[in-house]
């Protein structure tokens, strides 16, 4: 069923612990991220995001994600993922129930501006807004971290003038996973520094490929919604390899692999995360 996304962060708040939110790309992985929140008897943020919507259309992705939530005892909650400015109010007339709106590419007076702006009107309709403030890269990129990082002042200054519930930060940490390349270390400091100066639960983009001390640091520095997507697709794609290297085999059978494998690694993440056995019923 589907879940008050405010009440399952201040729960990971309160409990010291954080909230896994994963990305849909299909049927399949859909139910896959559901059946991990049942067997880990953990709530979970279903993310629609940058991916899917172009694969089969926000409105379609969205209905999918409703009917594996409401098909299911867990606690669900609908998100949409980097939504730009457009498509964060077509998910509120869809019925999304939590959305990030992903301002971070904006200078930051018009990240201001319009973050402002979605906040207003997401929470006339009574649903919570996620923000960006400093730019996440993707693996591979070769950055200045200094431009890249959240600034401690500016982070004060855009949740005093936006009123977002949840502020995702740039601390080290890039979307996706570089196999060969040492994970740039995540300044712990920093996330504390932002998490005092805004008395907000804070999420942290890019859990793929996060070593376990991070994840634990992060949790202790504030962070109460991690998002993770690389690692359970490859789990997927690993589950499909396995039943195709073995010659021309049903669709369905490399499907159903897929989804058996992503539940494993799903379920992983959400006991490394500390919100297995967290459910509320
Ligand atoms: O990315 C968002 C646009 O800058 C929105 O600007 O508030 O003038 O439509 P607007
Ligand atoms: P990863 O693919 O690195 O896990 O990041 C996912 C993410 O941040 C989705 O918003
Ligand atoms: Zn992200
Ligand atoms: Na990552």
């Amino acid at each position: 069923h589907q879940a008050d996304p405010r009440k399952l962060v201040q729960d990971a708040q309160a409990g010291g612990y954080a909230v896994g939110a994963f990305n849909m790309h299909s049927d399949e992985t859909a139910q896959a991220l559901v059946r991990a929140a049942e067997i880990a008897e953990a709530p979970v943020f279903l993310q629609v995001g940058r991916a899917i919507v172009p694969h089969m259309g926000l409105k379609a992705a969205y209905e999918l994600t409703r009917r594996a939530a409401e098909e299911s005892d867990a606690e669900v909650v609908i998100h949409l993922d980097h939504g730009p400015w457009d498509e964060v109010f077509e998910a509120i007339k869809l019925g999304f129930t939590s959305i990030m709106y992903d301002g971070a590419h904006l200078p930051l007076d018009e990240n201001i501006r319009t973050t402002k702006q979605v906040v207003q009107v997401a929470h006339s309709f009574g649903i919570p807004v996620e923000a960006e403030l400093g730019t996440i890269p993707d693996a591979g990129e070769d950055v200045d971290w200094s431009a890249y990082y959240t600034k401690v002042d500016e982070a004060q200054r855009f949740v005093e003038e936006t009123g977002v519930d949840w502020l995702a930060v740039s601390a080290g940490i890039v979307h996706g996973v570089v196999p060969d390349l040492p994970p740039q270390p995540l300044d712990l400091q920093r996330v504390e520094q932002i998490r005092e100066a805004t008395g907000l639960p804070l999420v942290l983009h890019g859990m793929s490929g996060v070593a376990p001390d991070d994840v634990q640091g992060a949790i202790k520095a504030g962070v109460h919604k991690f998002n993770a997507d690389t690692d359970l697709r490859h789990a997927f794609r690993a589950g499909l390899e396995s039943v195709f290297a073995q010659g021309d085999r049903q669709l369905e059978e490399a499907l159903g692999e897929g989804r058996a494998r992503m539940i494993d690694a799903t379920v992983e993440k959400m006991r490394e995360y500390g919100v297995a056995g967290r459910a509320s019923s």
